[in-house]
């Protein structure tokens, strides 16, 4: 599921950081810790995607790719804390939380959250994408990110837990907790392009549909993988009695529910005129994919 622009971003990612040359030199390295550990980097990669796919310059959307990062790295850090999930093991190594205390992951996980918008609104973004790109971008990020998003959608999912809900309820969770950020970085991408309305419309089904198959596949991972392939705690699920599209329908629907919402994702892209391959073979290995 890697694409052209991976190296470009495992290189800048963290420039985007602040130095560790200060006082709280400890909160900076646990945001340090979480944010090199190492993830796939889907979101960054959609937005220089689809940077390219509407025919933008990279140097416009690398600060709105470390922004949603730096987001999603942060609803990680909290979201394996005790009073989330509870575990022990995040991309590969030791939740933030075991290695630096709970206080500080919890001031971690708040600091990386007002640094992806203070990125989306620096220098470098303001040069390359314009004043009107970044002040659309802070306003979907926040918006996706946000009571109605991101965090709404970790709310859902917490009420959820040692109960049957409906079906429409899993799949606003999954929406909201993952699929919206997803969402954002695809239409962040068409934004540091300055795209029109419709490329933005168009990408965001796209991400909406890959968001949603995206956690399904979590979902099925969490039962069918292993910690060492998955660098997370399988069986987490279970553990904490979530209700997710396996627990309710069973892996074979699960399964088939990828492949219908990855078919979508990608019929979404007829819009664009640009090449769209690399958009739709990131989708199919993203289907695939096991971890
Ligand atoms: C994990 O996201 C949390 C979900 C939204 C399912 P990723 O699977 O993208 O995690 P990393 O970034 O690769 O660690
Ligand atoms: C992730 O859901 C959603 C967010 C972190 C916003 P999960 O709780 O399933 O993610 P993992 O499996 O711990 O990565
Ligand atoms: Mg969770
Ligand atoms: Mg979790
Ligand atoms: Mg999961």
């Amino acid at each position: 599921m890697d694409n052209q622009f991976l190296p470009m971003i495992e290189e800048q990612l963290l420039s985007f950081l602040p130095s560790e040359d200060c006082k709280e030199k400890k909160l900076i390295e646990a945001m340090k810790y979480s944010m090199e550990a190492g993830g796939k980097r889907v979101r960054p990669q959609l937005v220089l995607e689809f940077n390219n796919v509407c025919g933008g310059n990279p140097d416009a959307a690398m600060p709105f790719a470390a922004a949603v990062e730096m987001i999603h790295t942060y609803s990680l850090i909290h979201d394996d804390l005790p009073c989330m999930d509870n575990d022990d093991l995040r991309r590969g190594k030791p939740a933030n939380h075991k290695v630096f205390g709970e206080d500080t992951a919890l001031l971690a996980g708040d600091a990386l959250l007002t640094l992806a918008f203070e990125t989306l609104t620096c220098d470098r973004a303001v040069i390359f994408a314009g004043n009107t790109a970044c002040r659309r971008a802070v306003n979907r990020l926040a918006k996706y990110a946000g009571a109605n998003g991101m965090v709404g959608g970790q709310v859902i999912d917490l009420m959820s837990e040692n109960t049957q809900v409906p079906l429409e309820t899993i799949r606003e969770m999954d929406y909201k907790k993952t699929a919206c950020l997803i969402k954002a970085a695809c239409e962040l991408g068409c934004i540091s392009a300055s795209a029109d309305k419709a490329q933005v419309l168009a990408a965001g089904r796209y991400g909406e549909c890959l968001g949603i198959a995206f956690q399904i596949q979590d979902d099925i991972l969490d039962c069918t993988s292993t910690d060492e392939e998955l660098g997370k705690p399988v069986g987490s699920d279970e553990q904490n009695k979530k209700s997710t599209y396996v627990s309710l329908l069973g892996l074979e629907k699960a399964r088939e529910m990828v492949t219908t919402l990855t078919d979508s994702a990608i019929a979404s892209l007829s819009l664009f005129e640009g090449d769209t391959s690399a958009l739709r073979s990131f989708a199919q290995s993203l289907a695939n994919r096991s971890n």
